[in-house]
């Protein structure tokens, strides 16, 4: 018996988390597999409720968990540059760092059925498939910062095991893949890019069927969209990370499509679609959840060691896209639009 928390949070995160908790049963029924699913409140809708945007209870049954589940946060409702006041994202920011989930990693790839929704050529993004490996619980999102009147500041700051871990997971991943890491950095400005690289360096002696390749951040942002066929694996800081993921997400077109795993040494990981609460189209029926069951089949490769249910999801998912369904946000001309509802009930029904 797997217990799953599932934090539904703001905007379309409800609907698309109950279409991919759904598939998540019907795929554990399949497999023989028992999931216990609670609910839980984490962003806008915590703070509406008790004022904070991560309720102490809300941590505590997430660290209980084998695994957590996150629809989307935040909204206009809630956006504020008051230092004082809650906002939904340190929520989410203190769960990667209460549940020590220090490796995001972000799969791209570019779906052949979809390569019209790219801004880019179709020869340019064909068969794209890399990953971005993120580091999440250091660098300028945690370093000392604050504010002094008309002056801010945020640290950039960085130990030597805290990209030691990361890039290990980086080359782990590299050897199960195309063997190929981009350690992306700004060695020539930052002191902690500097550390970055040197560490890397030490780690990789023990990788040496990875070919490592070294990169400013400022080049990487340029030869994501120049020839992103030459990436597979990109390992790179948070700030940096957060950056380039969202640029390497629109190789695809379609944020709809893209799931992540934040993952810890141990304990649960957590498993979100990339894109946001989308509070224009909340309650319509109209969000893709095709990312949040992606990140389903990614919790049972990478919480449970479990590929074959991954592959089901992903399979069924192929399958229907293949059959020219399509949500509002990846329709293209002679395809069939569907809803939220509707879609999660087509991937249930390919499952098979
Ligand atoms: C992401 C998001 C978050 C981040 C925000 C919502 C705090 O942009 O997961 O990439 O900056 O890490
Ligand atoms: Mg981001």
């Amino acid at each position: 018996m797997f217990k799953l928390t599932v934090l539904p949070g703001d905007g379309i995160g409800p609907e698309v988390t109950a279409e991919a908790v759904k598939v998540l049963q019907l795929v554990a029924a399949r497999h023989d597999l028992e999931f216990y699913v609670e609910e839980a409140l984490m962003g806008g809708c915590a703070i509406d409720d008790c004022g904070q945007p991560l309720p102490a209870q809300t941590l505590e049954l997430c660290r209980q968990s084998d695994a957590v589940l996150l629809g989307a946060i935040g909204g206009p409702k809630w956006d504020t540059t008051d230092p004082d006041k809650p906002r939904p994202e340190q929520g989410l920011l203190g769960l990667r760092k209460g549940l020590e989930l220090f490796a995001n990693i972000r799969p791209v790839k570019v779906y052949d059925a979809l390569i019209e929704a790219s801004t880019l050529r179709a020869e340019v993004v064909r068969g794209i498939d890399l990953l971005v490996v993120r580091e999440l619980t250091g660098g300028l999102y945690f370093g000392a910062s604050a504010r002094e009147g008309d002056r801010a500041f945020d640290t950039m700051d960085y130990q030597a095991f805290e990209v030691e871990r990361l890039i290990k997971v980086a080359f782990e991943m590299a050897l199960k893949r195309r063997g190929r890491v981009h350690s992306v950095d700004k060695a020539n400005v930052l002191e902690s890019s500097r550390l970055w690289r040197e560490t890397v360096i030490k780690v990789s002696v023990d990788y040496a069927d990875v070919e490592l390749i070294h990169q400013l951040v400022d080049n990487t942002a340029m030869q994501l969209i120049r020839n992103p066929g030459q990436f597979d694996v990109i390992a790179t800081n948070n700030m940096f990370g957060d950056i380039l993921s969202d640029e390497s997400s629109m190789l695809s077109g379609s944020l709809g499509m893209l799931a992540s795993a934040s993952l810890g040494a141990q304990g649960p990981g957590l498993y979100e679609p990339i894109h946001g609460s989308a509070p224009d189209i909340a309650g319509q029926n109209k969000a893709n959840p095709i990312a949040t069951v992606l990140s389903v089949a990614m919790m049972f490769q990478y919480s449970f060691d479990l590929p074959e249910p991954a592959l089901t999801i992903e399979r069924a998912v192929d399958k229907v896209l293949a059959d020219g369904h399509r949500t509002a946000d990846i329709m293209s001309d002679g395809m069939k639009e569907v809803g939220t509802i509707e879609m999660g009930e087509l991937i249930r029904a390919a499952l098979d």
